[in-house]
């Protein structure tokens, strides 16, 4: 007989941004001429930019030559890649990566998500609330939490982020081995300074934990003295893994590229307390589990870094940028208290009232999608997230609509 996982009986029925798809196709259905915005979950809408076009096209047609084809590639990346992004990401800022340290993904969602299985089912695992769902719910997977009990499971750490801390977990006062750690943030859009994610790094090395440090949304960053990446902070290389993704960055949404960095320096224990490479266990995974992204998109993902991909790049963020301010302008102007949109994409509105609620008062009064706070945790009730990926149009009809409530 085929036994079940029996973790995932602990799991909400279904994936929040699927629940939420459910409820719009729902709605789409009963009301086919409606119109529906689209600012949930984070999507892009702006096409690749020509430059990263162009050497797409250039990797398909290498592809279509028996001279220059490729089969399989380098399970971690390609070398050409590898070091862009350690040059590019990394050196240039003063923070010492190596191109070996780089691995090449499919995506950051699945790289947070898979981290986990280095470790034993006994660690203690430190969350923020609201939390971007994957890291909670892949740890129920494994097995590492008890039943969920009032939107908490059973033995994870959760750390409150309320306007009360700026929305920024304070340390936990209880010893922790792994911690989950995203900034700019999701779904919040605070963002951390580089004190206070010192106090992380040293908080890490006090216990020899790990932080799983997830800056997917860093190129949104406009505040110069924010930190891009957690190796400004000295001392991380020790302690911090750090996943990046070119879905936001670059419009690889539907063309998947991300990394993930490991360090050589960060080190686990066994349970006798000899010290084992995380970067050495992350790469037996990789080349186990995974046999690389395309080469064409990692040669997409390299034109991201040319003088003109960066400048396309640049105009992108900066629309969506854009469409953040216009949405952080009119909610306050309402009179709605936010964060974010400043140095994020999304902006996390005080709505006063039960999340749901608000999230199904504007869809079917209104037609405008976005993220219920309560299905980031119990600290998100009240909330709503509003992504700013969309087209100007869209969002300026959306604040409209929301004006004439
Ligand atoms: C989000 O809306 O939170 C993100 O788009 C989800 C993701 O990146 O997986």
């Amino acid at each position: 007989m085929i036994r079940i996982n029996e973790n995932y009986l602990k799991l909400k029925s279904s994936y929040l941004f699927s629940e939420i798809s459910r409820r719009v196709n729902a709605f789409q259905e009963e009301h086919p001429d409606r119109e529906i915005i689209r600012m949930g979950i984070g999507d892009v809408t702006l096409p690749l930019p020509s430059e990263i076009i162009k050497a797409f096209h250039a990797g398909v047609e290498e592809m279509a030559d028996s001279k220059t084809f490729r089969g399989y590639g380098p399970e971690q990346g390609y070398d050409f890649l590898r070091e862009t992004v350690a040059q590019n990401d990394y050196r240039s800022r003063g923070a010492d990566i190596s191109t070996d340290e780089v691995f090449i993904s499919d995506g950051a969602k699945c790289d947070t998500g898979n981290f986990q299985e280095l470790f034993s089912n006994d660690t203690r695992i430190a969350i923020p609330d609201p939390v971007y769902p994957v890291y909670v719910d892949t740890n129920v997977m494994a097995g590492r939490t008890g039943i969920n009990n009032n939107g908490r499971y059973e033995n994870l750490v959760y750390m409150n982020c309320t306007n009360a801390n700026g929305f920024i977990p304070e340390l936990p006062s209880e010893e922790v081995d792994l911690i989950y750690l995203c900034f700019p943030n999701n779904p919040t859009g605070a963002v951390i300074t580089k004190e206070q994610l010192k106090s992380w790094v040293e908080f890490a090395h006090k216990n020899r934990a790990l932080i799983l440090y997830d800056a997917a949304y860093e190129s949104f960053i406009r505040d110069n003295s924010l930190p891009k990446t957690i190796y400004e902070i000295d001392g991380a290389r020790e302690v911090a893994v750090e996943f990046r993704s070119f879905s936001k960055t670059a419009g690889f949404t539907g063309t998947r590229c991300a990394f993930t960095v490991v360090p050589k320096d960060c080190m686990a224990y066994d349970a006798t307390g000899n010290k084992h490479s995380i970067h050495s266990m992350w790469n037996r995974r990789h080349t186990t589990k995974f046999n690389g992204v395309s080469y064409p998109v990692q040669k997409a993902a390299e034109a991201v870094y040319s003088p003109e991909g960066k400048k396309q790049v640049k105009e992108i963020i900066d629309y969506y940028m854009e469409n953040a301010k216009i949405i952080k302008e009119k909610m306050t102007a309402l009179g709605y208290e936010s964060t974010g949109g400043d140095n994020s994409p999304y902006i996390w509105i005080n709505t006063k009232t039960d999340s749901w609620k608000f999230f199904d008062m504007l869809l079917t009064k209104l037609g405008i999608v976005c993220t219920p706070g309560e299905g980031f945790g119990r600290c998100g009730e009240g909330y709503i997230r509003i992504s700013a990926f969309n087209d100007r149009e869209n969002v300026v009809k959306a604040m409209e609509k929301i004006s004439g409530l």
